[in-house]
């Protein structure tokens, strides 16, 4: 008797997730994974951080903590201190309980708990403004809540930078009071973001259409090594007034990427609405998976709320950001080295984890993965964080042949 599922059809690898098992299955020891936004040591080996270590030791020896069921909100410490991350101390949002801040299963889910809430209240238009290009995972989880995507321009490739006149001109034209998915730092895949003249422009015209900002934050701290700096984006739109969405996640910021830690915000006018919404988060997430889990969150939660730790984190996430942005000029310098043919300010010149090398699917298919076996997404995004000072040398050498001898269409 056939299955009842043998119609069900094979899905394509993950165009980010699928790199990491291709690169599990290729035993040369010259392997290098840059595919999956991960921070890994000058060892080439992930990295616990040693304030999620002490964390996790006083919550070990903690005996009020019990293994009882949450609320659908998750860890109160985790929400307060994640809404104080983000929006800052002096916030009026938060002064005035205008927010409504849930526990999230990482980045990820804060998107599809927004997304599902939006496509069950928000009054707007069901469209989801996404930039080009993005996170491949975007498209998926707001299509997945049944909402509309539709792109806007944000990247020029002939100068590797933001095309602000191409972004103003599509909000211009987008649906008015459509939902604007904003990456708030260190641009995931580009790591080009908006100068702060270009984003009080981008704030200008998402006033004035009623766009409703919808954060993408996963990177806070992690980018520049300054947690306020890097949130300047969100404060700069929360201070202006707007009503907004944020999904948070601690999965590079405090290396938690497989606890699934993070947070949704609901920024709203009025303090009264704002728990309106949260009893609707509530009621979202009791219907996807009833509540969210413990150990991640209160390991954040106990960072948040301790100075010593606190300080200690601080203090780790610039060492990771120092580091990546010492990879940055580390492969510039070998491929100056190399007289690699091209431009290649631009490794130096963006932020976060990732660099956009501009390498062609050919490129990055034939020749660095094929031939160096070298993983990267098709895109020709490499993940900065994955390199060593040793890794740099082979990477430039991969890269040189592929400018040489492979086309870059
Ligand atoms: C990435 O872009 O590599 C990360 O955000 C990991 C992921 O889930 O795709």
């Amino acid at each position: 008797m056939t299955s009842v599922f043998a119609g069900v059809p094979q899905a394509p690898p993950d165009a980010i997730l699928g790199i990491s098992v291709a690169y599990r299955n290729d035993k040369d020891p010259r392997a290098l994974n840059l595919g999956v936004g991960a921070y890994r040591t000058e060892e080439g080996k992930p990295l616990v951080l040693s304030c999620v270590r002490e964390a996790e030791r006083r919550l070990l020896e903690d005996p009020s903590l019990n293994k009882e069921y949450l609320t659908q909100s998750g860890v109160p410490a985790l929400c307060q201190g994640s809404a104080r991350l983000a929006f800052g101390e002096g916030s009026a949002a938060l002064r005035e309980g205008r927010n409504a801040t849930v526990q999230a299963l990482s980045g990820t889910g804060a998107l599809r708990v927004g997304a599902e809430f939006l496509a069950k209240f928000y009054p707007g238009p069901k469209t989801v403004l996404i930039p080009t290009p993005s996170w491949a995972n975007h498209k998926a989880i707001f299509e997945t809540a049944g909402l509309e995507t539709v792109a806007y321009r944000y990247y020029l490739p002939a100068t590797r930078g933001l095309d602000i006149d191409g972004l103003l001109q599509d909000l211009e034209a987008a649906p008015e009071g459509a939902v604007l998915l904003l990456h708030a730092c260190a641009h995931n895949p580009t790591g080009v973001d908006p100068s702060r003249e270009q984003w009080e422009a981008i704030l200008e015209v998402a006033t004035r259409r009623r766009l409703l900002p919808f954060f993408d934050s996963a990177y806070q701290g992690f980018a520049s090594g300054d947690l306020d700096r890097d949130a300047a984006s969100i404060r700069l739109f929360a201070g202006a007034g707007l009503e907004l969405l944020l999904a948070q996640s601690y999965a590079k910021n405090m290396g938690l990427y497989g606890e699934r830690v993070g947070a949704l915000t609901v920024i709203s006018r009025d303090a009264e609405a704002s728990r309106r919404v949260e009893s609707q988060l509530q009621k979202v997430i009791r219907g996807m998976y009833s509540n969210p889990p413990r150990h991640g969150a209160e390991i954040v939660a106990a960072i948040l709320g301790d100075a010593e730790l606190a300080a200690g984190w601080k203090r780790e996430l610039k060492g990771m950001a120092d580091r990546i942005m010492a990879m940055r000029e580390r492969l510039f310098a070998e491929l100056a080295a190399l007289g690699t043919p091209g431009n290649w300010d631009h490794l130096r010149n963006q932020i976060g984890m990732f660099s956009y090398t501009g390498l062609s699917r050919r490129q990055v298919a034939d020749c660095l993965t094929a031939k160096h076996h070298i993983y990267m997404t098709l895109d020709g995004r490499i993940s900065m964080a994955g390199l060593s000072a040793e890794s740099c040398k082979y990477l430039a050498q991969a890269m040189d042949d592929a400018v040489r001898n492979y086309g870059d269409e």
